[in-house]
């Protein structure tokens, strides 16, 4: 007899196996006990008949609670009744860790209880889909980075640099200098490019982001490719078949995921065809003062929420806007060529009100320009000099961009909130558990 998965339950259909699981839930009369079993590869359902196990099986089955660990054996069946497609009916329970009265009932919770209890939350199905299709969208991403002749290069946590701007930097002590923790493996990633052509980081970033929304998080993941002889127009094609092959191999590997969250299929095959469309800043700015709906739109600012959602719905795409104001933007994006107060940039916004999961640009080449910038975004030019090194020593035109993990992940997943989309959130005020 082997011990097996529930998930490869299809292939020993009336056969005998062992399975360790956890009971989500059970119902169960005098004759007939139904357990709702989870092993972490799927969820399905077990069956004790009273006549035909012994008594102590059936009383334990009676006896076992919410969360208690055991394996049971029994032979596997075809159940059409569930979406999973098969049960076991079970002849042996062996208990392995009985459970204490469990905090996460199937009754509503509100979310700070459930944020409380998120090492338990996690267990829940819908987590469980999500987790899935997080690691799903990781795997592509290095399948795709890899196929496309990248290679992974990991930026430090710790850093004297601030690529994003000074106002939501973590500060800490690093023996007898100041640190942060990083914002952004960009700088790192440029050179990299430089080293080794095209490169992808992929690691945490934190913002000391005093907001609290649907979108941000303090701690995220970020994936950072960064191409050398590369401009944006070439860089923004690889963004968009990035994204699509993330939302394909979800399509293609995660039925059942998307299933359990309800997810229409149908929307996200649209997030597959390519090209996306693009749009100018100042062409997204005459869109919105036209639509009637944002009154107070000016050119120069940057969007905010409402704004983004109404662009990606006005072409039901993930949409590029390109060229933002300079003023908004950080030092390092190339300067426009023919307009002076525009850089070389592309933010994509998801559609159904997701907004901005990749944000991106050409980065400019000349040494005295970005001395200037650096200068001029308040910081210290001497931080940079390694940054500037890659401007003397062989500078090509290059390009990267950013995508949120969890931006993407709650887009994708068609979550509402970004506390959703990562195992532990970081959230203002949150750092518990
Ligand atoms: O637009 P951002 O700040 O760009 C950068 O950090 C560049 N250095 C990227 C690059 O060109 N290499 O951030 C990039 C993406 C955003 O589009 C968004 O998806 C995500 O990171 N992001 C956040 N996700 C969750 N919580 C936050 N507080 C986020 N801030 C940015
Ligand atoms: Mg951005």
């Amino acid at each position: 007899m082997e011990t097996i998965s529930i998930i490869n339950a299809k292939d020993y259909v009336d056969q005998k196996v062992r399975i360790g699981v956890w009971l989500t839930n059970k119902r169960s009369s005098g004759k007939i006990a139904f357990l709702q079993l989870r092993d972490g590869t799927a969820y399905f359902q077990g069956v004790v008949v009273k006549n035909n196990v012994s008594e102590d099986v059936f009383k334990l089955a009676k006896e076992v609670r919410q969360e208690a660990s055991m394996y049971v054996t029994g032979t596997i069946h075809e159940d059409t009744r569930s979406h999973f497609g098969y049960e076991i009916e079970i002849e042996d329970i062996e208990l392995v860790g009985q459970s204490e009265d469990y905090p996460i009932t199937p009754k509503e919770h509100g979310t700070d209880f459930l944020m409380d209890h998120r090492h338990l939350w996690l267990r829940s199905k819908r987590q469980f889909a999500i987790m899935k299709i997080r690691n799903e969208m990781i795997r592509a991403t290095y399948e795709f980075f890899n196929k496309e002749g990248f290679i992974k290069l990991d930026s430090p946590i710790l850093t004297g640099s601030a690529p994003e701007g000074t106002t939501e930097l973590f500060h800490t002590e690093y023996f007898e200098k100041d640190a942060y923790l990083s914002q952004s493996g960009q700088l790192y990633a440029e050179a990299g490019a430089m080293a080794y052509g095209k490169v992808f980081t992929f690691g945490p970033t934190f913002r000391a982001e005093k907001s609290k929304t649907r979108r941000h998080l303090i701690e995220f993941w970020m994936i950072e490719p960064e191409m050398a002889f590369m401009h944006q127009e070439e860089s923004l094609e690889i963004q968009e078949r990035y994204i699509a092959y993330l939302v394909e191999k979800v399509l293609e590997n995660c039925d059942y995921e998307l299933d359990i969250l309800g997810r229409d299929k149908e929307v996200l095959k649209r997030y597959t065809q390519l090209p996306y469309p693009r749009i100018s800043y100042d062409d997204a700015i005459k869109l919105l003062q036209e639509s009637g709906k944002f009154p107070d739109v000016k050119w120069g600012e940057d969007f905010g929420s409402p704004e983004e959602t109404y662009l990606a719905e006005h072409f039901n795409k993930p949409v590029f806007v390109l060229n933002y104001p300079k003023a908004i933007k950080p030092f390092y994006m190339k300067p426009h060529p023919t307009r002076e107060d525009l850089v070389v940039c592309a933010d994509l916004l998801a559609p159904e009100g997701y907004g901005e999961i990749i944000g991106g640009s050409e980065r400019a080449t000349d040494t005295e320009y970005l001395a200037k910038q650096i200068e001029d975004a308040g910081l210290n030019k001497a931080d940079y000099e390694w940054y500037l090194d890659l401007r003397r020593y062989g500078s090509v035109p290059h390009s990267g961009f950013g995508l949120g993990l969890e931006r993407a992940v709650t887009w994708i997943t068609g979550e509402d909130h970004i506390r959703e989309a990562i195992p532990f959130p970081r959230l203002l005020n949150r750092i518990y558990p």
